[in-house]
């Protein structure tokens, strides 16, 4: 079901359909609208996390691992889903977060030994947390500290108790048992510690991904990405079984994911999602990341701007020709397919790391809910401006239809990359012997693009190409 260079489409749960009008996105929701995605021709549909929370972190502060949120739905709605997915020949990965659950989580006060206390009178270390501040709150259940890499409200569990890793493989089983696919492994580079707890120095260089300017004062060379995290993501590759689809979230540069790769089918490779809409970026973006490296491409996700506003509305077209010509894997966070941009968010924020506007839903038809919700939608349905996915259904020149063609093609392209001359601001690469990939992000028209049969155009097929668009030409 996960062979050669696959498509994963990630659903927002809360923001992709709602079926019961409650304005929160839901399971039988999901099961509506799997056509749209089997339509697309993507291999497989990747969940942000379903299950119980009190949404600290919408959803990855995990309260019970294997449960539904019953504002989602029941482990019915859940059956239902996998069968209708398999039924479009559409793989199922759940989010499974290993570094950390809820605070209410019944571990937390049920297995003390599950989490990474400490007892001293100061906080043990400088650990920072990654949203800010101290990594290191009082313990109520201890009465002494304990470490939460990301919120105060997410106590990091840990990896290097035996018990603790027995039970979280445990997770795995349940869901593989109820035939889930794989999953999207969140965090990894938290997954392991430097064990004796040694202080982070000062950061000397900038980290090359965004991060909170608080975190980021400090080199975490022994909060995360421990010298043996291999053996962490080895457990889990374990429990999920040999032929499971495991896909890294490991935020590291792409020499740093190595260390994690023997373990995983995919790791994601964010060199494009936090790119410049400039060439010679979007090409080092790519070099460091073969084929061998296995990335999973990523333009957007519900954690970062999408890239119809980072690159612009003008650029959609263009950027989902790079992102699905590339070997790898290509991860398409819904919405993008219509041009979704960012949107208002809420106010006050839900998400105090402000990432609302990344989260809205889908917008599906014309009418006045644009199909999301028949009530009051959590997040207002944003339109792109090709329009809703009805009317962008109607038109055979929209984004949606190019990302259809797009993905066909994909199943054609074959060989690993090989980048070719082209004017300042132009790209040009071949895939194998074959077939040519050239897309224009300068400001002038490429007036002798590489020539040869058009198998795709974003725009003009023949003649120059002008700024901001592409083509794939064989020869
Ligand atoms: C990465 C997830 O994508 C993000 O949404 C979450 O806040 C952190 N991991 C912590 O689980
Ligand atoms: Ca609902």
């Amino acid at each position: 079901m996960f062979k050669g260079n696959p498509v994963v489409y990630q659903i927002y749960p809360r923001s992709f359909q709602d079926s019961n009008g409650d304005g929160i996105g839901d399971l039988p929701g999901i099961v509506e609208r799997l056509d749209h995605i089997a339509a697309l021709g993507a291999d497989a549909v990747w969940l942000s996390p379903i299950y119980p929370s009190p949404d600290a972190d919408f959803g990855y502060d995990v309260a019970d691992h294997t449960a539904v949120d019953p504002r989602y739905g029941t482990l019915g709605d859940f059956d239902a889903l996998v069968a209708a997915a398999h039924d479009r020949g559409l793989a199922l990965l759940l989010d499974y977060v290993p570094c950390h659950t809820s605070l209410e989580h019944p571990w937390f006060r049920e297995q003390v030994d599950f989490y990474i206390r400490r007892q001293s009178a100061e906080r043990p270390n400088n650990w920072l947390a990654t949203f800010g501040g101290p990594a290191w709150d009082r313990d109520p259940v201890t009465g002494g500290w304990y470490l939460h890499t990301f919120y105060p409200e997410q106590p990091d569990l840990d990896w290097r108790n035996p018990a603790l890793v027995d039970a979280m493989q445990d997770v795995l089983r349940f869901w593989r048992a109820r035939g889930v696919d794989g999953f999207r492994l969140d965090a990894l580079q938290s997954l392991l510690k430097d064990p004796e707890l040694r202080d982070d120095p000062p950061a000397t260089e900038p980290f090359p991904f965004p991060l909170d300017p608080n975190y980021a004062q400090l080199a975490h060379v022994h909060s995360v990405n421990a010298p043996d995290i291999g053996d962490g993501v080895a457990a889990i590759r374990a429990a999920a079984g040999s032929d499971a689809v495991l896909v890294g979230e490991v935020y590291l540069p792409a020499a740093q994911r190595d260390p994690y790769l023997p373990h995983l089918d995919v790791a994601f490779a964010f060199e494009l999602l936090f790119c410049p809409r400039e060439a010679g970026a979007v090409r080092a973006a790519i070099e460091s990341n073969p084929g061998e490296r296995r990335p999973g491409w990523v333009l957007s996700n519900h954690d970062f701007s999408r890239i119809a506003s980072r690159w612009g509305p003008e650029a959609a077209r263009a950027a989902a020709m790079l992102h699905l010509t590339l070997p790898g894997a290509a991860f398409l966070f819904q919405g993008d397919e219509l041009g979704q941009p960012d949107g208002p968010g809420h106010d006050p924020p839900y998400d105090r790391a402000r990432r609302d506007p990344y989260r809205h839903p889908l917008a599906w038809d014309e009418t006045p809910g644009a199909g999301f919700s028949s009530g009051q939608p959590w997040l207002a349905p944003l339109r792109a401006p090709d329009g809703p996915v009805s009317v962008q259904e109607r038109d055979r020149g929209s984004l949606l239809w190019l990302y259809r063609d797009l993905i066909a093609l994909r199943r054609e392209l074959d060989g690993p990359v090989s980048f070719l001359d082209a004017p300042p601001g132009a790209l040009a690469f071949s895939r194998g012997d074959r077939d040519v990939v050239a897309v224009n992000l300068g400001a002038e028209p490429w007036r002798d693009p590489p020539a040869g049969e058009v198998l795709l155009a974003t725009h003009e097929a023949s003649g120059p190409i002008r700024p901001l668009a592409g083509r794939v030409v064989r020869s």
